[in-house]
């Protein structure tokens, strides 16, 4: 009987604080003890020397097999989260969305077919409100104590947005029963009023999709769900932000001492609004939203990310095949929203962050899965580095040089967006409660292996 299931040797162990040199090792899936020499009594060796520890990513805005304008994303649970295994990625919350007439209950068993006995690292389920009733209010209580904390709404995307008096009841309910509600915020009217003006003028190209919905309409729709959660004397996290407009209001807030939190994506610290002008429908390839920025707002991204304006960099990974956006050929109005993003978002994030000298390791680890485990209910066992929580770790070494391409990618899609981004840094072994889920960029796990993640309170950070 060996000593530990597992070592991994000899790394440059990185957490949301300290750096240090340490060897971790690990039974049945948990980090039982870290020390600078635990010797070789394994029965997996694991080597890390030259090469950093981070604790597994984790990406709390995924999603996978997501209806959305008469299609659906095409990255499912297996393919999506093999994906984010090879990119270094251990953990994700996905959006369960509430079909119309459907309660939670329903809403999460779709969700729970859709993810159990699929995933193949380990997953939480978001609630994405699409109505709120007298049954689905009095669910809240109940789905939060099942593991299902956070909530989000949507104020914009007719068939899923929510009014303003939706928004601030489930505020007040999610907040009394220890949940977290989260915002999706553009001005749905301005969106409306400028698409058909553009549609009716015959301008159908995707740079039309950006053009209907200015950084304004997203700063607009977060200063009213901030001052709403203000109102319900409730915390509330903004996903995706994507300019100043929104950022300048949640650093408002917090400065005023309001728990407000937010996120934001690769896409919007690397993209911009050029990419809409790219020839031959490729603009299509960008249509999500909120859209591609100019990139007058990278710097101000980056900053709110440093000083912790905002929180979380996730992906909103919602991939589709050119295919399926060619459904907006004729109108960008009916090009599928979303794009991927899961697998390169650790190394995107690494080469543009912190070899850049934008964040430090520390800040690294805490944007890409520590404060994420926090916000969302699965801190320490997840997010972390330490013995008694999960052996969720990635070995990363910052030397390899390599140019993204989609042939190196697992996504099951047909491009990326960051097709030629050079990258220096990426994920060698990655690590999932004890099982080396992925070397070198390529899956080595098994299907269906994944756990459903039961989170808990939010901690507002
Ligand atoms: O464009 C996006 N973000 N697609 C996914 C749906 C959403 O907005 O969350
Ligand atoms: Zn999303």
């Amino acid at each position: 009987m060996k000593t530990f299931d597992m070592i991994v040797k000899g790394g440059n162990v990185v957490t949301a604080s300290d750096i240090f040199k340490a060897d971790i090792g690990i039974n049945e899936g948990i980090i039982s003890e870290m020390g600078l020499d635990l010797g070789k009594d394994a029965a997996e060796i694991i080597d890390a020397s030259g090469k950093y520890v981070f604790p597994g990513g984790i990406d709390p805005h995924t999603h996978m097999n997501m209806p959305f304008g008469g299609t659906f994303s095409s990255d499912d649970f297996k393919t999506g989260t093999i994906a984010a295994a090879c990119g270094g990625t251990t953990s994700i919350v996905d959006f369960s969305i509430q079909a119309k007439g459907k309660s939670l209950k329903q809403t999460i068993n779709t969700w729970r077919e859709k993810a159990d006995g699929k995933a193949v690292i380990d997953y939480g389920i978001h609630i994405a409100l699409t109505e709120l009733n007298e049954e689905v209010m009095n669910e809240i209580p109940k789905v939060i104590a099942d593991g299902y904390q956070s909530f989000k709404m949507y104020m914009t995307y007719d068939g899923m947005r929510v009014d303003d008096g939706t928004l601030l009841r489930t505020l007040i309910k999610v907040n009394e029963s220890g949940g977290l509600c989260c915002v999706h915020a553009e001005n749905y009217y301005v969106i409306e009023y400028l698409k058909n003006k553009f549609l009716s003028e015959g301008k159908i190209e995707p740079i039309y999709h950006a053009l209907s919905r200015p950084d304004l309409a997203e700063g607009e729709a977060a200063g009213r769900a901030i001052k709403l959660a203000k109102i319900a004397n409730a915390p509330l996290y903004i996903v995706h932000n994507s300019c100043e407009a929104s950022i300048s209001e949640i650093a408002k807030a917090r400065e005023e001492g309001y728990p407000i939190m937010g996120e934001t994506c690769p896409q919007y610290l690397l993209l911009s609004e050029d990419n809409y002008r790219e020839p031959n429908f490729n603009g299509a390839k960008y249509v999500m939203s909120p859209p591609l920025r100019d990139k007058k707002n990278w710097p101000v991204v980056w900053k709110a990310i440093k000083d912790n304006t905002l929180q979380v960099v996730a992906t909103d990974h919602c991939p589709f095949f050119m295919s399926q956006k060619e459904m907006g050929k004729d109108s960008f109005a009916s090009i599928p929203n979303g794009a991927p993003g899961i697998e390169a978002r650790m190394a995107l994030m690494y080469t543009y962050g912190v070899t850049s000298g934008e964040i430090d390791l520390n800040r690294f680890v805490q944007v890409t899965s520590t404060n994420a485990a926090k916000i969302y209910g699965m801190y320490p066992q997840k997010g972390t580095i330490a013995v008694g929580s999960d052996a969720d770790l990635v070995v990363f070494d910052p030397n390899i040089e390599t140019t993204l391409t989609k042939s190196m990618l697992h996504e099951n899609v047909d491009y990326t967006p960051y097709e030629g981004f050079k990258l220096k840094g990426y994920p060698t072994v990655t690590i999932s409660r004890g099982n080396v889920i992925a070397r070198d960029g390529q899956f080595v796990g098994e299907e269906g292996r994944g756990k459903f993640i039961k989170r808990t309170s939010p901690q507002i950070i």
